[in-house]
């Protein structure tokens, strides 16, 4: 069997900047090398609702942001299978046989729901939902005999929970699933993206993004107020590369013909070595930097607008791409049942 791709994101916000370097980027490069049978992206509600189920509106607002968001950075429907998590009742009856194959206390280890739950508030009384979401993950990536899982370093513990239980399942029932592989960001900044305002991490609690959405004049005031040097007070100071976000996001973003097209200077290196120096000011670099960023965003603006327009268009892709993946899961389905001996009638 050929590489199988399949990831998803929880639909709790618009995309922002950090999605892009940290994931979307990687997917478009898995896209367009094409060395793959299947891709599928998920929009992962049901997951979502395992820590947002007082709210579901917020997951229904954000599902059609999301689609959008994927759409508007050119991930291709031709090439990718678009799916909503919640209409493949599939993942939910396979989630049930996994939960006999995994322990609470191992649930409870598990270094990634151990923070979530420290986040979320929920040490008193943890929902047994959240608790067992990683078993719901491990149903969907099995769902779909996915091997190629491009994911963030968060993830990590979720794939290794998903191989523990395709090993138990195929020591006690024979062999019938396949394990997986996290495909990573190589590049550590894109990895974690900081905020706007040099927060380790860009976040929309945190109120320090930048969306693939927002207008140019959003963009424009949010680099224009972002965090470089505190001691960089008068344009001749010598300033500080580290930590400065302006450098940070152009190490990210910038080519070195974008640094000579919207500056006086040759490279990055080039322009890092001047304003260590002194003689280089804020608003200069920052401008330079909004450029950067608008060359990327524009094109997405445009891909958006146009499916804005053509929300049918949008609401057809996700209903094909979801058929596709009932029909799938279906399948895995069948062959689990049938491995554990309950393919009765059959
Ligand atoms: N847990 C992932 C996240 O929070 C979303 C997700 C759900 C997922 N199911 C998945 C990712 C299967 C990869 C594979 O971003």
């Amino acid at each position: 069997m050929g590489n199988i791709i399949l990831t998803g994101d929880r639909p709790t916000g618009k995309l922002h900047l950090g999605h892009y370097v940290g994931s979307l980027r990687n997917r478009l490069k898995l896209q367009e090398e094409g060395n793959y049978d299947e891709m599928y992206i998920m929009i992962a509600d049901s997951q979502a609702l395992t820590d947002n189920f007082d709210n579901p509106k917020k997951i229904q607002d954000n599902l059609h942001e999301v689609i959008l968001d994927y759409l508007s950075v050119g991930l291709n429907p031709e090439k990718v299978t678009f799916f909503i998590q919640s209409k493949v009742n599939a993942l939910t009856t396979l989630t049930y046989y996994y939960m006999n194959l995994v322990s609470v206390s191992r649930l409870e280890r598990n270094p990634t729901i151990k923070t979530e739950i420290k986040q979320r508030g929920f040490e008193q009384s943890v929902p047994a939902g959240f608790l067992s979401y990683p078993v719901s993950q491990a149903a969907d990536i099995t769902g779909f005999n996915a091997n190629v899982i491009p994911v963030g370093e968060d993830q990590l513990p979720l794939l290794e929970q998903t191989n523990e239980i395709v090993r138990s399942f195929n020591r006690i029932y024979g062999d019938t699933l396949r394990e997986c592989n996290a495909y990573l960001e190589k590049n550590d900044i894109a990895k974690r993206l900081p905020g706007i305002d040099g927060n380790a991490k860009m976040s929309k609690s945190l109120g320090n993004c930048i969306y693939l959405s927002d207008t140019s004049e959003d963009v424009y005031k949010k680099v224009m107020s972002m965090y470089t040097d505190p001691n960089h007070i008068k344009i001749e100071d010598p300033g500080k590369v580290e930590e400065n976000m302006v450098f940070t996001y152009l190490d990210v973003f910038a080519t070195d013909e974008q640094i000579k097209k919207y500056s006086e200077f040759n490279s990055l290196d080039e322009m890092k070595e001047k304003y260590k120096r002194g003689g280089l000011g804020d608003v200069k670099i920052k401008k330079v930097l909004f450029q950067v960023i608008e060359d990327l965003l524009e094109p997405i603006r445009e891909k958006r607008k146009y499916y804005e327009e053509h929300l049918d268009e949008v609401d057809k892709i996700l209903k094909e791409g979801t058929m596709k993946a009932i029909s799938t899961a279906n399948k895995t389905l069948d062959r689990v049942k049938k491995a554990i001996g309950i393919d009765y009638f059959e």
